[in-house]
């Protein structure tokens, strides 16, 4: 895995090239960005001979006649799509602000702005610097919108005086960003069965009905339970993505098909999340050959496919069930009324017309309807977190007293 550590310009920078190493050794390819005033302190000649890597200085790079090259231009956007963690060590006052109010005006930041990935931040300062309402404020801010801030410890600070501001220690730094990449076998005794993807309901040999699901959700999901030490079973749709490394791949084209495939396979699962895009209705009859146009106007007559998941949800026992609302109007509303309807322990809902959800794209913003009543909006992040996010969600499910769901039974 990938981590991108930028490191900014206070005294603690020495410690961030003891961190690149420990990193290293547990795996990761580390690449480092330096902003200008970390240069003043620690030269980026020392972590890129820890990393082995070239370090990332300045957002434009210029060749010999001192002009900046193209390849630099963008560089923040591919170290961004190939990040799998941005961490900054340590983080100052200066560069909590520019991530809390978007400035974009060097490197570092400008990828702040343009990475999907989990950001950990882990502040140093002077203690008045911290405690300060502009720094309250920004750090209460990058919290909200899910930056895991690392806090730092009370102590002896460099300028002298004492209190809180120095860098937290390594190894809980290292916690951090094992903990938001999901890094915990927390799954094991699970076995996940995943439906993803859209259908293809047929009309004839040629043609067929369909929807806009890319199925990107549904494989994410599937990925970090397997990742998490799940058993997992996927069950999908015809979609342009390769089965995820580890999981038990059933390829479906119909609703009917998946409805029987998820039958096939609901039995041994203790978790099922419908990822799934199923048509709801598909043409009453299939013609063997490709139909013929003609002059005249043509009616389809659809009928309705099985609701897989209310089917299975009689039969759910002490299984944790998901679904997902897909809506373009009365989001928290529709979502409740599935949760109830569905026997669900979970509806993840999004809100498709918004910008940055939905089909087809890498990212998503879902809110968790969960069975106790909780509602937790998520902010814009990629579909893997997302999924990170869900499963972490069904652990907390987990652990609540079992009668939730019995009384839930019995009332329905
Ligand atoms: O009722 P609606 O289609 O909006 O519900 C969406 C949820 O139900 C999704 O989790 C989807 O996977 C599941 N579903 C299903 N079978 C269907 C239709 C939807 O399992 N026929």
């Amino acid at each position: 895995m990938r981590i991108t550590l930028g490191v900014t310009g206070g005294v603690a920078a020495y410690k961030a090239a003891e961190l690149a190493r420990r990193l290293q050794q547990d795996g990761f390819s580390v690449q480092v960005v330096m902003t200008r005033a970390a240069r003043e302190f620690v030269a980026p000649l020392t972590f890129a001979a820890l990393t082995g890597q070239n370090v990332i200085t300045d957002l434009f790079a210029r060749d010999t006649s001192g002009s900046a090259n193209l390849e630099s231009a963008v560089e923040h956007i591919a170290v961004a799509q190939r990040t799998d963690l941005l961490l900054v060590v340590p983080a100052t006052a200066d560069i909590l602000a520019k991530f809390a109010r978007g400035l974009a005006d060097d490197f570092l930041s400008t990828l702040f702005l343009a990475t999907a990935a989990p950001v950990v931040v882990a502040p140093a300062m002077n203690v008045n610097m911290w405690q300060h309402p502009a720094t309250r404020e920004n750090i209460e801010m990058l919290r909200a919108r899910g930056v895991r801030i690392v806090e730092p410890g009370e102590g002896y600070l460099a300028c002298g005086m004492t209190g809180q501001g120095r860098l937290a220690e390594l190894e809980d730094i290292l916690a951090a960003v094992r903990d938001a990449l999901h890094l915990k076998r927390d799954f094991e005794t699970e076995t996940v069965l995943v439906t993803a993807g859209p259908t293809c309901e047929d009309l004839d040999p040629v043609r067929y009905l369909t929807n806009r699901s890319s199925g990107k959700m549904g494989y994410a999901l599937a990925q970090a339970a397997a990742r998490r030490g799940a058993k997992v079973i996927l069950v999908s749709g015809p979609t342009a993505l390769p089965a995820p490394d580890g999981v038990q791949f059933i390829p479906v084209r119909s609703a009917e098909e998946m409805h029987k495939a998820v039958l096939a396979s609901f039995s041994s699962c203790t978790v099922a999340i419908f990822a799934a895009a199923v048509a709801d209705y598909r043409p009453a009859a299939r013609h063997a050959h490709k139909m013929k146009r003609t002059k005249a106007p043509l009616t389809i007559e659809l009928e309705p496919t099985p609701d897989i998941i209310a089917d299975v949800a009689r039969h759910k026992a002490d299984r944790l069930l998901v679904g997902f609302a897909a809506e373009t109007d009365h989001l928290a509303e529709n979502a409740r009324k599935k949760l109830a309807a569905k026997n669900a322990d979970l509806i993840v809902a999004n809100d498709v017309t918004a910008q940055g959800a939905g089909f087809d794209l890498d990212t998503n913003i879902v809110t968790l309807f969960s069975r106790d009543n909780r509602e937790t909006p998520l902010p814009l992040m990629s579909k893997s977190e997302a999924a990170q996010r869900i499963l972490d969600e069904l652990v907390r499910l987990r652990s609540l007293p079992h009668t939730a769901s019995a009384s839930r039974r019995s009332a329905g």
